[in-house]
């Protein structure tokens, strides 16, 4: 029977992943449909509940989904188990059911930035590492979550409303510090990890503002922000000399998991997915 998965939002149709998923879907020869589908937050639990029987009407058996903004914390409670990880970063991107449709909560975004990271260099070395993450939202969660599991002695975490930045470190425990927004600069000279998670940078909204004039040498410059995929931070990494990761790849990393758990496939990140979902991000 053909397998059935998807993306539920609202709105949906900016999300990328029906054509992240349908290049993978193709190219393994699947019989398998990933659909958007749009789902306001007071709707979610019924959805997830009744698809199973709607989807075996049509003859597919629905496998799961996921989810995006704003349905990644309602979620949280809706689920009949939560992993690990997505109870710590307080936010359930995927949901995969097993064969008598109970619902797993799961987080794969934290596993999209390390394996983005792994793609341009040996993560290993960040072993007793410092981190400075910009941002304390959804992002940055799955971000600090990720670093702390890379073995980063510490994570700092500044955020233009420090008390945000605050209650993600009291949530992660140790290891995460809280940073002064205006000091963001003064500690450049000690991080080994530079991680922008908020969405100054991207295309329509304000300038990052910030210079990384003494970040410590051999840095690692990373920003979340994908459109566009050279931001401004980047760009001055790259011409001081530090290397580079830019944002897509997270994105494109974090589908892997749900898409094997659902579809029994254990689908690539190749430059062909890459130039085909950037192609799709241009026509946005
Ligand atoms: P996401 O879930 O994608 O991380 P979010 O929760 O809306 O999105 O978080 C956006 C991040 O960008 C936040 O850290 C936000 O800072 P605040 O918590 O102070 O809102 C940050 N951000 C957005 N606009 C900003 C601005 N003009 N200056 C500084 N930070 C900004």
């Amino acid at each position: 029977m053909k397998k059935n998965a998807g993306v539920m939002g609202f709105p949906v149709s900016h999300s990328l992943s029906p054509r992240l998923h349908g290049y993978w879907i193709e190219k393994y020869g699947l019989q398998a449909r990933y659909l958007a589908r749009e789902v306001k937050p007071e709707n979610l639990e019924e959805e997830l509940r009744s698809l199973p029987a709607r989807c075996l009407e049509d003859k597919e058996i629905f496998r799961g989904t996921n989810l995006t903004i704003p349905l990644k914390e309602t979620a949280l409670d809706l689920v009949d188990d939560l992993e690990e990880a997505a109870k710590a970063i307080g936010a359930v991107n995927t949901v995969v059911l097993d064969d008598q449709n109970k619902l797993s909560g799961r987080n794969t975004d934290w596993i999209g930035f390390m394996d983005s990271l792994s793609d341009h260099l040996d993560i290993a070395e960040f072993k007793g590492k410092t981190a400075l993450v910009l941002g304390a939202g959804g992002a940055a969660r799955a971000i600090v979550y990720a670093c702390l599991q890379m073995g980063f002695e510490k994570v700092m975490v500044t955020n233009r409303t420090r008390a945000r930045a605050l209650e993600l470190c009291l949530d992660m425990g140790a290891g995460c510090d809280v940073l002064d927004w205006k000091d963001r600069e003064a500690v450049l000279k000690e991080t080994d990890l530079l991680v922008n998670t908020t969405s100054l940078g991207m295309t329509g909204q304000p300038p990052l503002e910030m210079s990384i004039e003494g970040l410590k040498e051999g840095a690692v410059v990373t920003d979340i922000v994908y459109v566009p995929l050279m931001t401004e931070l980047l760009i001055e990494a790259k011409e001081k000399g530090y290397r580079t990761v830019d944002g897509l790849g997270m994105l494109l990393h974090q589908a892997k998991a749900g898409f094997e758990a659902w579809f029994g496939v254990k689908p690539e990140v190749d430059e062909g997915l890459r130039q085909f979902v950037l192609q799709g991000l241009n026509k946005k």
